[in-house]
């Protein structure tokens, strides 16, 4: 599939002809063509792609807790049969939260934690399969970048199990000099 250079930057504030205004600085788009979800997106479509910054209240998302739901189940491997309670929960303790709309259609997604001085961790960054290789989960990463928490940590850190190259492309090193441990906890017997 043919990429496009893509540097197209958005924040909480998006074009206005494209959506109503809503509480909490976020805005909803209007709604698209059924057809226009059934077909794959030309690059030039991809352009139009919008992308969100979240605030704090991820008030967008918190509306639309089973498209992230479905996002999920069906775009990642690690992150399926979240509960929306539980995804209400995530998006309210991360620091930086970016999605990405094709009109109604949410097709990507990134999130971020960070102490807002030393560490950040990216996590959770999927694009839906038929929007991949458009330069749109660089979008994602990169607007994650520039989310003041993130922003002002002075290492970002990830996490992965495939996509590494990914992650090389925009700028992420490998580290050789640290391991990655995990505490297994069992989520039967997690705490609610
Ligand atoms: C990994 C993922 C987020 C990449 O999103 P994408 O929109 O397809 O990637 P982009 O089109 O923005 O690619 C950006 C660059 O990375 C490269 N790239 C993308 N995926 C890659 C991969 N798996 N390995 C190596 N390079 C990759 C692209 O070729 C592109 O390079 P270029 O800038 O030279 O053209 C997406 O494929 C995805 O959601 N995969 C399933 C979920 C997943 O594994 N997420 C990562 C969790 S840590």
């Amino acid at each position: 599939m043919a990429r496009r250079p893509n540097r197209w930057r958005a924040g909480a504030d998006l074009p206005p002809q494209h959506g109503s205004r809503q509480a909490g600085g976020e805005d909803l788009p209007k709604p698209v063509q059924p057809a226009l979800c059934a077909v794959a997106p030309s690059p030039a479509e991809a352009a139009a792609i919008r992308l969100i910054r979240h605030g704090p209240l991820v008030l967008r998302l918190r509306w639309r807790l089973e498209a992230l739901r479905q996002l999920f189940d069906q775009h990642s491997f690690w992150a399926c049969h979240r509960r929306p309670r539980q995804l209400a929960r995530m998006l309210g303790q991360s620091q930086a939260v970016v999605s990405a709309w094709r009109g109604q259609e949410l097709v990507g997604f990134g999130r971020a934690t960070s102490d807002g001085v030393f560490r950040a961790v990216l996590w959770d960054v999927v694009v839906a399969t038929e929007h991949q290789g458009l330069g749109l989960g660089r979008r994602i990463v990169e607007e994650l970048l520039l989310c003041s928490a993130v922003r002002q940590a002075e290492r970002v850190y990830l996490m992965t199990t495939n996509s590494a190259g990914f992650y090389r492309r925009l700028g992420f090193d490998a580290s050789h000099s640290q391991h990655l441990l995990v505490w297994h906890r069992d989520h039967r017997q997690a705490p609610h």
